[in-house]
């Protein structure tokens, strides 16, 4: 199976993408976490992406594309996988295009104007990259693995506004895009954690037959 989680910052991709690999065992591949740990340790890559993601914008594609290109050359990839944050923007769908077929794209659909809250109170996992929300979870440390639970550098109100208007330009046409191409599944990103996972399972339970 190989498939694209699609939807705005905050959509839950992240959150639906874990639940996802626990269900079906498919690679999990997220581009934003793949900066994330370049970051972390420091790499070229990292520091590279650190001043596009600081502001809101887009890494450049030719370093984006350059690595999904080989992550998927791997061999835990063979048999399926699943991007996250991947492709945003028209020429690096186009570029997925040239390297395989994607068999199904889950677009998580919000309502734009509630995703602020849902950011701007995200707190994560500094070890493990469990994501939690300030409304339901107040701890410094992570229920999971003890590490530390910290705020993202790029979930601060002003660059939150900036990162959704980068998707409405360049990431929502990705919609039509995929539509056309008859691989698109949408589910209401509104609805309660599970309730979304019961529409994604839904779709991928579907593909399987
Ligand atoms: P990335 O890490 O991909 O961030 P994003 O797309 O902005 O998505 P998020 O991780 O913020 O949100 P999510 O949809 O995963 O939501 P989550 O599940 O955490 O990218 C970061 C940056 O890296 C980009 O801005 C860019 O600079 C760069 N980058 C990455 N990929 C790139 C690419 N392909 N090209 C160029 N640059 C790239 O949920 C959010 C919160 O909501 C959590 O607190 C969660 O608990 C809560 N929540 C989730 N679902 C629900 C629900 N149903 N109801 C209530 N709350 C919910």
């Amino acid at each position: 199976m190989k498939i694209v989680l699609l939807g705005a910052p905050g959509a839950g991709k992240g959150t639906q993408a874990t639940k996802i690999a626990e269900q079906y065992g498919i690679v999990h591949i997220s581009t934003g976490d793949i900066f994330r740990k370049n970051l972390k340790e420091g790499t070229p890559v990292g520091l590279k992406a650190k001043a596009y993601i600081d502001k809101g914008q887009l890494v450049p594609d030719e370093v984006t594309c350059e690595i999904v290109a080989e992550r998927l050359k791997e061999k835990d990839c063979e048999k399926g996988f699943m991007l996250d944050g991947f492709p945003r923007n028209i020429n690096q769908a186009e570029m997925l295009e040239k390297l395989c077929k994607i068999d199904a794209v889950v677009n998580i659909d919000v309502d734009l104007d509630k995703l602020m809250a849902r950011l701007t109170g995200r707190r994560v996992c500094a070890s493990c990259g469990e994501s939690y929300h300030v409304s339901t979870f107040e701890g410094k440390k992570c229920p999971k693995c003890g590490g530390d639970v910290i705020q993202r550098a790029d979930d601060t109100e002003e660059t939150v506004g900036k990162r959704l208007r980068v998707y409405t330009e360049q990431t929502a046409p990705l919609i039509d895009f995929y539509k056309k191409r008859g691989v698109l599944y949408n589910v209401d990103g509104m609805k309660a954690i599970d309730e979304v996972f019961d529409e994604v399972k839904g779709v991928l339970d579907g593909l399987k037959k």
